[in-house]
């Protein structure tokens, strides 16, 4: 946790907009261009009011100074916005900045949902990350499950399902083991050593812990034993040209000898990553990241996690096209395979959506 800074309220355009003092963060010298580009950025943020870990509509909790700091660097203008109100949001639209830096999914104004980079679609805007189509396919497991099962890429065979659906042995799709998780959701939440059910009561115990505890349908897999794996992705705005960047997330056994990421690994950062040195499952984990990441209509770059089979086949488990930008599996992602610094990884976000 960052110490608190202090606020100072400035005007822009008219509008009060949040700004930030504290010492920067240097770049590279490679990095820092004398004279900064007479660009526009605007970090919007949305205020967490009950300081809740995970708020529903942000995709990407970001530390909005530190982002100002670097960005700030080599863009003239950098500025950190917090939306409360949709006057807030026509505010933003009637600057026009060059560039709208922020990990918002959508706002709550009233009893109405605004997407943002819908609305920054509608006006033209740029933004960071992949349009608000994308993002709906993602949210949705069995949505982007089945999307990339159409695209002929593999993924584990699966059904959905909720408490009395599927009662008795001849009405379960699939064989045991079933691998069980929220159909919605992100940080393992729902994912524990139950999530492996090897017969059709603890399978039924499961759908009905995530209907209670999570509030929503469960999403049943076959079980994927094999290594794990997220491969981040870049995209060149100009070229389309995708840069994948695999690593392998090494989890210890849990009580059952089974090596999942569950809630407590992540919660606890008990895993560990390293660097995929095998360039067969380099090459092999590149590509299906890839072809995910455009089946999905996936932009700017993302994250796509995978899972081997027993037989080594990886399988695409899940997207995330709004991945932390924190010192996550993204950054280290970018970090192991491209040598980015944090600083280097948040500036070719911006620089490679900016406009000429
Ligand atoms: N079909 C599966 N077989 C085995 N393990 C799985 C399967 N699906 C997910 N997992 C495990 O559960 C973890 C969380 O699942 P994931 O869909 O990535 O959820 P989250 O959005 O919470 O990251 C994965 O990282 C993996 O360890
Ligand atoms: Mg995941």
């Amino acid at each position: 946790m960052r110490s608190a800074q202090p606020l100072v309220q400035a005007k822009h355009n008219g509008k009060l907009a949040r700004q930030i003092t504290r010492p920067p963060i240097l770049l590279k010298s490679s990095m820092r261009s004398k004279a900064k580009r007479e660009k526009t950025i605007e970090i919007l943020i949305v205020p967490n009011p009950s300081q809740l870990p995970n708020q529903k509509n942000v995709g990407i909790t970001i530390e909005p100074e530190v982002i100002k700091d670097i960005l700030s660097q080599a863009y003239k203008t950098v500025l950190i916005t917090v939306i409360n109100t949709e006057d807030d949001l026509q505010s933003l639209i009637e600057r026009r900045p060059d560039l709208v830096f922020s990990g918002v999914k959508y706002f709550i104004f009233g009893d109405r949902e605004i997407w943002l980079n819908d609305c920054l679609d509608k006006h033209n805007i740029r933004y960071i990350g992949s349009s608000c189509q994308a993002l709906y396919k993602e949210h949705d497991k069995s949505i982007a499950k089945t999307i990339v099962k159409n695209a002929g890429l593999a993924t584990a065979d699966f059904f959905i399902s909720s408490p009395g659906e599927h009662p008795t042995l001849a009405s379960v799709p699939l064989a045991f083991p079933l691998f069980i998780k929220p159909v919605k959701g992100g940080d393992s939440i729902g994912v524990d050593a139950r999530s492996i059910a090897n017969d059709i009561d603890a399978m039924n115990a499961k759908i009905t812990e995530i209907h209670q505890l999570q509030k929503t349908t469960a999403l049943l897999e076959t079980f994927l034993s094999g290594k794990e794996y997220s491969v981040g992705i870049f995209e060149d705005n100009t070229t389309g040209e995708l840069i994948a960047m695999p690593i392998e997330i090494v989890v210890n056994e849990n009580e059952n000898g089974q090596r999942i990421l569950d809630f407590t690994t992540k919660k606890n950062d008990e895993e560990t990553v390293c660097k995929v040195t095998n360039r067969k499952i380099h090459r092999q984990l590149s590509d299906l990241a890839k072809a995910t990441f455009t089946a999905l209509g996936g932009k700017s770059f993302g994250r796509i996690d995978i899972k081997m089979n027993g037989n080594n086949t990886p399988h695409f488990i899940e997207a995330n096209l709004m991945p932390g930008l924190k010192k996550g599996y993204f950054y280290r992602a970018c970090s192991l395979n491209l040598g980015l610094s944090y600083a280097q990884m948040i500036m070719k976000i911006a620089h490679n959506r900016m406009s000429p």
